[in-house]
């Protein structure tokens, strides 16, 4: 089985000590860089935007996996690219035209991912399987960081590996929102690939620790 993957989101970092955050990813077990990208529409949060993920890229080591919750995302596929991004996910619920949108994110060389909601159902997503590098399941209601898991999410992730592999595709399952060691366990086994985990890293006493023990959890 291919390893499991965890990505930190850099959303419970200090961004007064971005640089000290990043360079820690850099130097743990973390496989990835998570990076949220609110637009105070899509989700009623704004995050951080263009200049401080290009500042971001400039010290990032890893691939850097980007999480737009963002109404049009279409609009900024390119600027995503010119700033770093190696995987652009976007909302299906944000996109009249997603499989137009899979095919544009894929134009300028990055990997295509596709988020949904709690509520959205993942058969929604039979159809285009095949074009979706990965599949982002929000395990909390986008916008914050901080939230508690929910618990129908382990449903959701079985149903989508079924999908998955009955359609041959290679997509791989992420899953963001309240991660930690006490779920991490369960989630690998009904399927998942990689974890996404905020402020259960950052808010730690010692993430660099806090990263190892999830990835010895789930290895
Ligand atoms: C929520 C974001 C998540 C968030 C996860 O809208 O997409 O990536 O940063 O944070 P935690 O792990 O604290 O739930
Ligand atoms: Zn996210």
């Amino acid at each position: 089985m291919a390893s499991k993957l965890i990505a930190p989101s850099v959303l419970a970092a200090d961004f007064a000590n971005l640089q000290r955050d990043v360079e820690m990813i850099n130097h743990s077990d973390a496989d990835w860089f998570h990076i949220d990208i609110m637009d105070g529409v899509f989700v009623p949060n704004i995050s951080f935007g263009m200049p401080v993920l290009r500042d971001i890229a400039k010290h990032a080591t890893k691939t850097i996996d980007v999480h737009l919750m963002i109404v049009d995302p279409d609009r900024y596929i390119k600027t995503f690219a010119d700033l770093g991004s190696n995987i652009l996910t976007v909302h299906y619920e944000a996109c009249t035209h997603l499989h137009r949108t899979l095919q544009a994110i894929k134009a300028e060389g990055m990997k295509a991912g596709v988020a949904i909601n709690p509520h959205t159902n993942v058969s929604l997503l039979e159809d285009t399987i095949k074009d979706i590098d990965l599949v982002c399941i929000m395990s909390v209601n986008p916008g914050f960081g901080g939230q508690s898991f929910i618990e129908n999410t382990y449903k959701k992730v079985k149903q989508l590996k079924e999908i998955i592999d009955r359609n041959n595709a290679s997509t791989l399952i992420e899953i963001d929102g309240g991660v930690t060691n006490k779920n991490a366990k369960q989630l690998v086994d009904a399927g998942a690939d990689v974890l996404v985990a905020g402020s259960y890293v950052f808010k730690s006493e010692d993430p660099i620790q806090t990263i190892k023990g999830l990835k010895e959890i789930i290895s």
